[in-house]
């Protein structure tokens, strides 16, 4: 054997050496399975990660979470996402006309962007509408409605997709990668993005929860780390205005039922038609810190959101009517869910006052979000 054949053996050795401790390190089972095909063959998979009684399965389309088992006090696992039960049932309800958007990932630009336009460096970008005058989480065609490349990491998934200069209205090639790992009730995820001319970016998840797995969420107790919040107009695009929440039904900063004021007479909720808002968080982003605390007191479960955006939405499933038969064919009706989903605020690219979205090339977008479950 030649010096070569002896070098070759021992890189060999060594990269399956740190394949395997990879391997030996991470705890939770990671495997796959065909998850059907798109109506063009395109075929899907779906990723389950397990963790003792922790599981929770991503599928490539969309990169959505379809079903998050997590123990209540007395040891008892329930589904605590929306969904629907096969691919057929995302992909239906995807390219309607009544798109929720659950489980999935969202981009390029989560949130309203005003009159789908804005513009950067002097040039304005359209971008196409779907949701009456604006564009709504990156379009009819958005980061939720495509088929992701995946491949196994230690504790989960690693998912990428390149959204094409142009895609979707959008400047500039976005090679985007969302890793999500679960690990002791943490689902952690991970979203990282470069770009290969000015673009904007502001990625999140869309994961309905229903911490008791059933009914609705009006006495889940609801504690948001934020003095402010985004008031909106009609088409619920911020005003500009940093509102305080003291002394308005707004205000979370102490842990409250979610249906304790969702009724009250008040112009944004009634804009809303109940919560469906920015808090813009006291941690001012850029560091993971704690955001909100999500707490069913007839379960016992607890979660936790942490994240390092500026910004949180509340969404109170205000546009659930019990048209959309979810998980097992029921009715997803009114508050049957809430929404937390980490972010920029909504519209930025034409609020100059408000965080920056916009990424550079050489720039590496890089944003982190744990959903931490456990009981209480
Ligand atoms: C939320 C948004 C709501 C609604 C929902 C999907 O993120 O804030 O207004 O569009 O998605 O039905």
């Amino acid at each position: 054997m030649g010096v070569r054949d002896v070098l070759k053996r021992i890189v060999v050795g060594a990269v399956v050496f740190a394949a395997v401790s990879i391997i030996a390190e991470a705890k939770t089972k990671v495997t796959s399975q065909p998850f059907g095909k798109l109506p063009d063959g395109t075929p899907v998979e779906i990723y389950t990660l397990s963790d003792g009684a922790f599981e929770a399965r991503i599928a490539t389309y969309g990169g959505v979470v379809v079903s998050l088992m997590a123990p209540d006090r007395n040891g008892k696992t329930a589904d605590v996402v929306l969904g629907f039960d096969d691919l057929d049932g995302y992909v239906a309800n995807f390219n309607g006309s009544a798109d929720a958007y659950f489980g999935a990932l969202i981009g390029r630009y989560a949130n309203r962007i005003a009159r789908g336009s804005f513009t950067l460096d002097g040039h304005k970008y359209s971008l196409p509408l779907n949701n009456g005058p604006n564009t709504l989480h990156g379009g009819p065609h958005g980061f939720n409605n495509v088929v992701w490349k995946a491949k196994s990491i230690a504790d989960g998934v690693e998912l990428s997709y390149l959204s094409k200069d142009g895609e979707a209205g959008y400047p500039g090639n976005l090679t985007a990668t969302v890793r999500y790992t679960l690990v002791k009730g943490d689902l952690r995820i991970e979203y990282s993005a470069t770009t290969d001319k000015n673009t904007v970016v502001n990625l999140t998840n869309h994961s309905y929860f229903n911490l008791a797995g059933q009914g609705d969420i009006l006495n889940h107790q609801l504690a948001l780390h934020a003095s402010r919040f985004t008031p909106v107009d009609a088409g619920l695009i911020p005003t500009g205005e940093l509102k305080s929440v003291e002394s308005t039904p707004f205000d979370f900063r102490k842990a409250a039922a979610v249906g304790s004021r969702i009724n009250t007479d008040d112009a944004q909720l009634h804009l809303g038609r109940g919560y469906d808002h920015n808090w813009v968080l006291d941690s001012g982003g850029g560091k993971l810190a704690e955001a909100a605390e999500l707490y069913d007191p007839s379960s016992g479960r607890l979660l936790k959101v942490l994240t390092d955006q500026p910004g949180i939405q509340f969404y109170s499933g205000n546009f659930l009517d019990g048209t959309i038969k979810g998980k097992s064919g029921k009715p997803d009706v009114l508050h049957a869910a809430l929404c937390l989903e980490t972010q920029h605020f909504p519209d930025s690219p034409n609020h100059p006052d408000f965080p920056s979205t916009e990424l550079k090339p050489g720039q590496h977008y890089r944003t982190v979000t744990v959903y931490s479950f456990s009981t209480r």
